[in-house]
């Protein structure tokens, strides 16, 4: 177990005068996703964009590890980017860290525009919940609004090994239809394959990195530059 995750970092801090349902959901995905490792393989300037950010944790990380980042976090959940908002508010006045975090609403579908051009576009546990079809839209649209260099960060749920994407897939199933903590049309974990092939199509250099050691998930972090 590393450092980092140990010690409570400043953006889970953030969370602390939030209800605890939040809390407990903002520490679960800081638990359950490998935003530590995902954070130290990105690059520390430049213009990011966070797809599908949820409460803004994975954002706010990414502005508190290193300040030169510009982060945009967007979701459909308007609760949600409501309470990333006020984290970040939170955060700066703390820690004076998070100046650099703005969220927005957006309306599903929602695809990334061409320009202003990215140099890092986050997508992480977000395309299981849009479908085969328009995950790989979204591929393809955050891939054409990359700047030169820019670099895609997909983390997904590995369809190997078969017993972890089944745990996966029945915890998402949970959170989705159950518990209802995460908007989305479908639990549909899309093939890496067809991940990496949609990158690759669009002109991206793909590389696979699993991120799975010690670890019930079979996350796998798809990287592709342009
Ligand atoms: C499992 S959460 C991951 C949140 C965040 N990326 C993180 O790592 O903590 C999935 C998020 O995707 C968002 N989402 C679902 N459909 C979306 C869409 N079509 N466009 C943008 N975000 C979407 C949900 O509202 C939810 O916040």
């Amino acid at each position: 177990v590393t450092a980092a995750r140990v010690r409570a970092p400043s953006a889970l801090a953030a969370y602390d005068r939030e209800d605890r349902r939040t809390r407990l959901h903002v520490r679960g995905r800081w638990r359950s996703s490998p935003m530590v490792e995902i954070e130290t393989l990105l690059p520390r300037t430049g213009w990011f964009l966070d797809y599908g950010c949820g409460h803004g944790v994975f954002t706010l990380h990414l502005c508190a590890t290193a300040p030169e980042r510009q982060v945009c976090g967007v979701d459909v959940d308007a609760a949600k980017i409501d309470i990333a908002r006020r984290a970040a508010a939170t955060m700066s006045t703390v820690t004076g860290g998070a100046g650099s975090a703005t969220f927005e609403v957006v309306e599903r579908p929602w695809l990334p525009p061409p320009t202003p051009s990215w140099d890092v576009i986050v997508i992480n546990d977000v395309l299981y919940l849009l479908g085969h079809a328009h995950a790989l839209e979204v591929v393809r649209a955050a891939a054409g609004a990359l700047a030169p260099g820019g670099v895609l960060a997909i983390k997904e749920i590995d369809v190997r090994p078969r017993w972890k994407f089944q745990w996966a897939r029945f915890q998402e199933i949970v959170a989705t239809r159950v518990v209802r903590v995460t908007a989305g049309e479908q639990v549909a974990f899309v093939p890496p394959d067809d991940l990496a092939a949609a990158m690759a199509e669009s002109g991206l250099t793909v590389t696979r990195r699993r991120l799975d050691r010690h670890r019930l998930h079979p996350h796998l972090l798809l990287m592709g530059r342009r």
